[in-house]
């Protein structure tokens, strides 16, 4: 104690790679909780996450397990090796494709995938490519890991998308290319076709694809295509968190090529130990309950719709293809340059949760924002009203 005197307060160092900014999403979750505690009235269209949580059948389940193992002790760092057949089992059903199970690996949400997958492929100083706007955590992990961001702007002329020949226009180098088909914060999905020529412009290259097909399973027209279909390369994460309602329960998992599963398994043996273990019952049994699950996406449909036919009632009247997943991305130059503040008075005044596109897209995300619509279909309604009484 005595030496720690000798110590300013805010004298040492802090890591430079660590200077990342804040989620702003989570930031106004955290200022919605604590305002609805306290007893506001709001309508939640910020955070993405599904209003609903998993079957109540599955749950039980996942209760029997703790009754009949209180211990819940470690498991295998990759995952369950039942749970792992299970999640091959799924691909085989939902996709038509074979996924050995010993190429999945099992993480704390996609959120670890992501860790675990970057540092096995990439260097300190790799550049690793993202398509703005974007979920933003790919540019903050891989600017903590000191790998380089390297963003290439996307439009609606190619429904904010990337394709093989905006890749090819950019101008830009890369080891790496991350695509998310449904897209955070868009909505949006690549065509028929274009995951295949974008896996072949990356094999021509010596590009590694990273696919986040963290939105597959909420789609409304058409089922999105795994890059597992089209790349042997490829890193693919998922995640238990959207179409299977699990949120908290922090699983996802990884489907990983030949090359990179013994790092990635030794990786999470030492960053992890292992994945939540009564996640892990809880996602083997949630495979029995789809038909509940796909119940949720005709919810989020009904909302979808709604949406798209109130929003330019309330003045939105540029907004994205919403494919897929739960949100629109609505461009509102006309209304505020300040996407911030626009959200923050929308907040005070209509009492309604969205979340501002800087967190997306740091050079044009002050003239968007991104609505989620996984709520309750009244609340999606009564959220509509009070935009509709706002705007004027
Ligand atoms: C595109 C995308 N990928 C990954 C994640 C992370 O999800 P989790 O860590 O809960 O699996 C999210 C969360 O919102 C997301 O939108």
């Amino acid at each position: 104690m005595k030496n720690q005197r000798l110590i300013k307060p805010g004298s040492l160092k802090v890591s430079g790679r660590s200077d990342i900014p804040m989620f702003r999403a989570l930031d106004i979750l955290r200022e919605v909780n604590e305002r609805t505690a306290k007893g506001e009235d709001i309508r939640r269209m910020g955070a993405g996450q599904p209003n609903v949580g998993a079957p109540p059948e599955a749950l039980e389940y996942a209760i029997s397990m703790i009754k009949s193992d209180p211990r819940q002790g470690y498991t295998e760092a990759v995952g369950m090796p039942s749970l792992s057949e299970r999640i091959a089992g799924y691909y085989k059903d939902y996709y038509g494709t074979v996924v050995n199970p010993r190429n999945i690996v099992v993480t704390t949400g996609s959120s670890g995938g992501f860790i675990l997958s970057f540092l096995a492929a990439f260097d300190a100083h790799d550049r690793v490519a993202i398509c703005t706007p974007t979920y933003p955590a790919y540019r903050n992990i891989l600017t903590a890991l000191n790998i380089t961001p390297i963003e290439i702007e996307t439009t609606p002329r190619t429904n904010y998308q990337p394709t093989a020949e905006l890749l090819d226009q950019c101008g830009k180098d890369f080891e790496g290319l991350i695509i998310n088909s449904p897209s955070n914060p868009t909505g949006t999905m690549l065509p028929p076709g274009e995951m295949e020529k974008i896996a072949n412009w990356c094999a021509l290259r010596g590009v590694r694809l990273v696919s986040d097909e963290a939105y597959h399973g909420i789609t409304y027209d058409r089922k999105a295509e795994t890059a597992v279909k089209f790349s042997e390369s490829a890193i693919v994460l998922n995640t238990f968190s959207k179409y299977f309602a699990m949120t908290g329960w922090r699983l996802g998992w990884l489907v990983l090529p030949d090359d990179l599963t013994d790092r990635v398994k030794k990786l999470s043996e030492n960053l992890f130990v292992s994945p939540p273990t009564i996640s892990q019952h809880l996602a083997y049994k949630i495979f029995d309950h789809l038909d509940e699950l796909n119940a949720y996406v005709e919810t989020y449909r009904k909302n979808r719709e709604i949406l798209l036919s109130e929003l330019p009632k309330a003045g939105f009247t540029s907004i994205s293809n919403a494919d897929g997943a739960f949100y629109v991305y609505a461009d509102v130059h006309h209304l505020t340059n300040d996407s911030e503040d626009y959200c923050h008075r929308m907040l005070n005044e209509a009492k309604v949760s969205t979340t501002p596109g800087l967190d997306f897209d740091v050079t044009r995300g002050h003239g968007t924002i991104r609505i989620c619509y996984a709520d309750k279909t009244e609340d999606i309604v009564e959220a509509c009203e009070r935009l509709k009484k706002w705007q004027g």
